[in-house]
């Protein structure tokens, strides 16, 4: 195969050597290793944990007399786990639950907390024993950041300026007493706080308008009042100051982002009332949200669900197209906080406690997300999987003192380099992956040139059934190996249970070239994440 001079000095062309049975063009993938592209935020690969089900009960929070090993109530085994994703950011408390969530219910001595519902998702007692104090000792031991929603749905202005002021105030105010009476003295660092959710639904109902109005009174009075972090005032912030952000729109929908975004142009250079844009959009297939099935499925419905992955493209594309026409020089990240697959709750669990299982197709479905959220890391800056643990594509499954890994926890594992890694443009051509109507390149791919200065490769072949050999020839380039992990399964539908815990596990694979050739062999229904070594 003729070599291409695709980039001066350092580049890489990767040829694939196998044809399709469909005599489709010859593979190949061109990184152009000389261009520069944006910065692959960190903050896309955040987690979403809400008080829902057993997201945080049984998920997080055992309680410190409970058997399962904890520390502080907190459970070792997930904190063990989430260690290794290197989690930017957990979301909490909610979702749905944010806008009826009152602060005060959750803070000061466990006996004494006001006990409640959690009306959005079933009515089940809301013993608040997981509250302020207990998430922010959560988010320290797995070594991530704060990232809270305030109540704009059934909360007032007031409550969420004294919630900021508990968490933050460095002065002795009577609320930072109080914080340092319940165990903190320090004031924390909050790194992202969001004025509401879905403001538009569970969280309002409010026209765009009516919330544009209410955010901007929330921005003026809630605030960060630690000089450590948010610098003297507005007109001298600090170096790395809490980022704020507003409710946005869902799916197709654009009018939260016209009003919002008015609002944030309209407001004056050091009056911003936010930083980020909240965006939402969950994946299904053929039969739609909350009844897919989560395994037993046939191709048909693989093919839909990786079909309806690419949707977050354009959805991504309009939004940051509205975006541009207020804030042209994209100060205002978009955060895509909720995204996932919504499939069928598991057979025996409370329909509105969302637990289900997560497949090989699902991790599949979550890397695809995650090279679309790279390819636009321009304007999209935050995302959140939706969610952590026992709701939704999961990180983890718990039952009683027992924890499993999901196929999805592996891809968030395995694309850790390329958290604040500098994306490379790639041009990847492996022929098409056909079924039914759905015709989908076969082959999604990202580049990145990790913090170390290593280049890394993330490869995804959708295609169920077909490998894909790709020959790597470079140009002025020369990788001797590439290193990492695969990470596929005897079928599209396996998933990981407690009794069968690494059905769906990545492998370690190591690439060598030969004469100077290096092959990439990508197994059918895989991804593959690795290490160029020059
Ligand atoms: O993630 C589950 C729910 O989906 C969230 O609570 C809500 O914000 C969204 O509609």
């Amino acid at each position: 195969m003729a070599l291409k001079p695709a980039f001066r000095g350092l580049a890489l062309i990767l040829a694939a050597t196998a044809m399709t049975a469909q005599a489709q063009p010859a593979p190949s993938l061109v990184i152009h290793a000389d261009r520069t592209g944006p910065l692959i935020n960190r903050d896309i690969f955040g987690q979403f944990a809400e008080q829902l089900g057993n997201g945080i009960y049984g998920g997080v929070w055992v309680g410190p007399d409970s058997p399962v090993p904890n520390v502080r109530g907190i459970r070792s085994d997930v904190v063990e786990a989430l260690r290794a994703l290197h989690v930017p950011n957990v979301r909490w408390p909610g979702g749905c639950f944010a806008d009826q969530y009152h602060w005060r219910n959750g803070i000061g001595p466990a006996g004494q907390r006001k006990v409640t519902t959690n009306i959005n998702w079933g009515d089940p007692v809301e013993p608040n024993r997981f509250g302020t104090h207990e998430y922010l000792d959560f988010i320290d031991q797995i070594g991530s950041e704060a990232n809270i929603t305030a109540n704009v749905g059934s909360g007032s202005v007031q409550e969420a300026a004294d919630w900021l002021e508990y968490l933050t105030a460095d002065k002795p105010t009577t609320l930072a007493r109080e914080r340092a009476a319940n165990g903190h003295p320090a004031p924390w660092r909050i790194k992202y706080f969001a004025y509401g959710n879905e403001s538009w639904g569970c969280g309002g109902p409010m026209s765009a308008a009516a919330y544009a109005t209410r955010l901007r009174i929330y921005a003026n009075f809630a605030r960060n009042l630690n000089p450590a972090q948010n610098g003297w005032s507005r007109l001298m912030p600090g170096p790395d100051p809490m980022r704020r952000i507003a409710v946005g729109p869902a799916d197709d929908r654009t009018d939260y982002t016209e009003a919002v975004m008015r609002a944030w142009q309209e407001a004056s250079p050091r009056d911003k009332p936010f930083e980020a844009l909240s965006f939402h959009h969950y994946t299904a297939g053929l039969v739609g949200s909350m009844r897919e099935k989560a395994q037993g499925f046939g191709e048909a419905d693989y093919a839909a669900f990786v079909k309806n992955s690419y949707a977050m493209d354009g959805l991504i594309a309009t939004q940051s197209a509205i975006m541009d026409r207020y804030d042209p020089d994209r100060k205002v990240a978009l955060s895509i906080d909720e995204w996932g697959v919504w499939l069928a709750p598991m057979p025996g669990t409370p329909v509105l406690y969302l637990r289900q299982q997560n497949s090989l197709r699902d991790a599949i479905v979550a890397a695809l997300h995650l090279d679309i959220f790279a390819r636009h890391a321009g304007r999209v800056r935050m995302a959140n999987i939706a969610q952590m643990a026992n709701v939704l594509q999961s990180m983890v499954l718990t039952d009683g003192p027992k924890m499993v890994l999901t196929p999805t926890y592996y891809v968030f594992r395995m694309y850790v380099p390329f958290q604040d890694a500098r994306a490379i443009p790639v041009d990847a051509e492996a022929g098409d992956y056909h079924f039914g109507a759905v015709t989908l390149p076969r082959l999604d791919a990202i580049a990145a040139r990790a913090k170390d200065g290593h280049i890394w490769l993330a490869l995804t072949n959708i295609d169920p059934a077909q490998a894909v050999d790709i020959a790597a020839d470079g140009a002025g380039f020369a990788a001797r190996a590439a290193t990492g992990e695969v990470l596929s399964a005897e079928r599209i539908d396996t998933v990981n249970e407690f009794g069968k815990p690494a059905a769906v596990a990545p492998r370690p694979v190591r690439f060598t070239a030969h004469g100077g050739r290096l092959t990439l062999h990508l197994p059918a229904r895989s991804i593959t994440v690795v290490m160029l070594e020059p």
